[in-house]
């Protein structure tokens, strides 16, 4: 693998795989080409929706080698980050709109675990906004290890991509030049007309993980471990990475 494909990675989102079956889901995309498994985390508070908690995640954890990108999107995310850890998250992800008071401590916590850390904004939350200035601060610094970009309000899959998630992309490329960007949300592939791939454009912006949940795990490719959309988002998401070198 070159350089540059090694930069983009896709993952998958669990949000839309079969939950009677999610092993064998995992196993699926792994098989299929898959870097990272996307894991979101919901609690019904944060977000309506409650999902998966560390008791799937650990589970999970041992029909894979992929990395876990746990997705947390719960209120008081500080009081989760020992469970997840000691499930096995391998990235660890907070959002910015409930990590305002204790960045330090999360920060700390997460790094006696060796997890990398992950600090997200919700589509509709604006980083440039005075309450954000602290966490962007940290975010210049390198103390989170990678940003989550939403393109999509947090809490379901299949919603359509807002084009609002560009310029967040640009804005926090422009705090921080290498620091590893996720998009989640309206990811899609449409080759015939790039300009209109998510893929294409998230990665033409700036990001290099790219989450996936409705366009990957769809019923259609199961048979095939999901390599057709899998391969289709690399492709785009690497042409849209050469377009941003080019430039
Ligand atoms: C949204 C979740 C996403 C979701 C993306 O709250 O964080 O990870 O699964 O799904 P798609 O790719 O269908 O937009
Ligand atoms: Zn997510």
């Amino acid at each position: 693998m070159s350089d540059i494909e090694s930069r983009i990675k896709i993952a998958p989102s669990i949000l839309s795989a079969d939950f009677a079956n999610l092993g064998d889901e995992v196993q699926r995309v792994e098989r299929g080409g898959a870097d990272i498994i996307h894991y979101d985390v919901m609690d019904g508070h944060f977000v309506p929706m409650i999902t998966v908690g560390p008791l799937v995640l650990k589970r999970l954890k041992e029909l894979s080698r992929l990395p876990f990108s746990t997705h947390l999107m719960v209120k008081n995310p500080e009081r989760q980050i020992k469970t997840f850890c000691e499930a096995g998250a391998d990235y660890l992800t907070i959002h910015a709109e409930e990590a305002k008071g204790h960045l330090d401590e999360i920060i700390q916590e997460m790094d006696s675990f060796g997890v990398v850390k992950g600090i997200a904004f919700d589509l509709g939350t604006n980083p440039r906004d005075a309450r954000y200035h602290k966490i962007c601060e940290y975010i210049r610094d390198n103390k989170f290890d990678m940003v989550l970009i939403l393109a999509v309000k947090a809490g379901a899959g299949g919603q359509p991509f807002n084009e609002e998630a560009l310029k967040t992309i640009s804005y926090i490329r422009s705090l921080n030049p290498t620091i590893p960007i996720e998009l989640d949300g309206g990811i899609n592939y449409i080759p015939e007309i790039r300009e209109k791939s998510t893929a294409y454009l998230v990665a033409k912006a700036g990001a290099e993980i790219i989450v996936a949940g409705s366009k990957v795990f769809n019923p259609q490719f199961k048979q095939e471990d999901y390599q057709t959309p899998i391969q289709r988002i690399r492709a785009e998401a690497l042409s849209g990475y050469r377009a941003s070198r080019a430039r």
